[in-house]
C-alpha cells in the first residue's frame, strides 16, 4: 500500500504550480498518506532535499505565481547512474510514489524514473502548452493574459507615435502562445512555426496600412524562429512604418495563476493523487475536451501536441 508520497515541480516555472502542489498535498493528507516535497526539481530528488509537509504548508499558495518548491533544470537526469542514485535515494526516504509537476521534460525524467521501476505521475505545467497528452497545461491561460495585458499597453504608445511593434513571446517550439494571443489581439501579423512568416504579404500588408495612415500595427512572433531586429529593421525600410521590438521574456510566466488556471491544476492534480492511491501505475494526466484524462507515461512522453485546426485560418481571415 502506497503511505508516502512525493512532489517536485521541474523544468520551466509555470503560474499555477502551488495550486497544483496544494491540491497534491491536501488530497493526499486526506487519504492518510505522508506527504512529502523535493526543492529545486530533479537536482533536488538526487540531493535527497526532501521534507514531509502537512496541511499549512499549502496555506495562501493558491494564489501565488512560481513555485514555493522551486524548480530547475537538470540536463543529466537521463544518464543511468543518476536515476539510480534518484532512486536509491526515493527508497532511502521510504517514498512508495513520485509526482512530477512540469512539462514535456519533466515527464521524460519520470518516464526514466518510472521504467527503472518507480511509480510516477506527471501533472502538466507550462507556459507553453505543447504538451501532447492534454489540450491545455497549467500556466497557459495565465501567460496569455499577462502577453495580452503587455500587448493592450504597448498599443497605447505605438498609437502615439503610429508605430508598428514587433513582440517575441515564449513557446519555445510551439505557436500557442503567438497565436491566441494574436487571435485575443486583433493583431496586424503573427509568426510562429504553424503559421510562418510570408513576407511579402506582411510588407504589401503593412504599406497599405501606412497608406491608410493606420495608427499602428501590432506583429507577434514566437520564440526561436527568427531575429526579430532584423525583421524589424526590413519593416522599416520596406513599409515606411517606425519598427520598435520587445521580447516579453520570462515576464511571461510570473504573476497569480487565472482562475482557469487554477482549476486546472485542482481538477488534474486531484486526479494524480487518486492514480497514486489506486496503484494505477505510471501515468500522465491531461484536460481532453474538458475531461480530466490520463495515459501511460510511456505513451504520454510521445504524443505531439495538436494544432488547433481552424486557428489559422481564423487568423488569415481576421487580419
Ligand atoms: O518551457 C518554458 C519556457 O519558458 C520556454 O517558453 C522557454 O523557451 C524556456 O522555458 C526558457 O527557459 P529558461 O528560463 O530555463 O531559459
Amino acid at each position: 500500500m502506497v503511505r508516502k508520497i512525493a512532489i517536485l515541480t521541474s523544468g520551466g516555472d509555470a503560474p499555477g504550480m502551488n495550486a497544483a502542489l496544494r491540491v497534491c498535498i491536501r488530497a493526499g493528507l486526506y487519504y492518510g498518506k505522508e506527504m512529502y516535497v523535493i526543492y529545486d526539481g530533479f537536482r533536488g530528488l538526487v540531493e535527497g532535499d526532501i521534507h514531509q509537509v502537512n496541511k499549512d504548508f499549502t496555506q495562501d499558495i493558491i494564489n501565488r505565481g512560481g513555485t514555493i518548491i522551486r524548480s530547475a533544470r537538470l540536463p543529466e537526469f537521463k544518464e543511468p547512474e543518476v536515476i539510480k542514485k534518484a532512486i536509491d535515494v526515493l527508497t532511502d526516504f521510504e517514498i512508495d510514489a513520485l509526482i512530477g509537476i512540469g512539462g514535456d521534460g519533466t515527464f521524460r525524467g519520470l518516464n526514466d524514473l518510472a521504467k527503472a521501476g518507480f511509480p510516477c505521475v506527471g501533472v502538466p505545467a507550462t507556459i507553453d502548452n505543447d504538451v501532447g497528452s492534454t489540450d491545455q497545461t497549467i500556466g497557459f491561460s495565465t501567460a496569455l493574459n499577462t502577453i495580452c495585458d503587455c500587448i493592450d499597453k504597448l498599443k497605447d504608445t505605438s498609437s502615439s507615435h503610429q508605430r508598428c511593434s514587433l513582440i517575441e513571446v515564449m513557446g519555445r517550439h510551439c505557436g500557442d502562445l503567438a497565436m491566441y494571443a494574436a487571435l485575443a489581439e486583433g493583431a496586424e501579423g503573427v509568426i510562429c512555426v504553424e503559421h510562418p512568416l510570408k513576407k511579402e504579404q506582411l510588407f504589401k500588408k503593412l504599406r497599405k496600412m501606412k497608406a491608410q495612415n493606420k495608427n499602428h500595427a501590432i506583429i507577434i512572433v514566437s520564440e526561436n524562429l527568427l531575429d526579430i531586429n532584423a525583421l524589424a529593421a526590413e519593416v522599416e525600410k520596406e513599409t515606411g512604418f517606425t519598427a520598435r521590438t520587445e521580447v516579453l521574456g520570462r515576464l511571461q510566466r510570473g504573476g497569480s495563476p487565472t482562475a482557469n488556471d487554477r482549476i486546472l491544476a485542482t481538477r488534474l492534480s486531484a486526479r494524480a493523487i487518486d492514480i497514486v492511491i489506486k496503484e494505477e501505475g505510471s501515468k500522465i494526466v491531461g484536460m481532453k475536451n474538458n475531461a480530466v484524462v490520463d495515459y501511460p507515461i510511456q505513451d504520454a512522453v510521445n504524443m505531439k501536441h495538436e494544432y488547433v485546426h481552424g486557428l489559422r485560418d481564423l487568423i488569415d481571415m481576421l487580419q
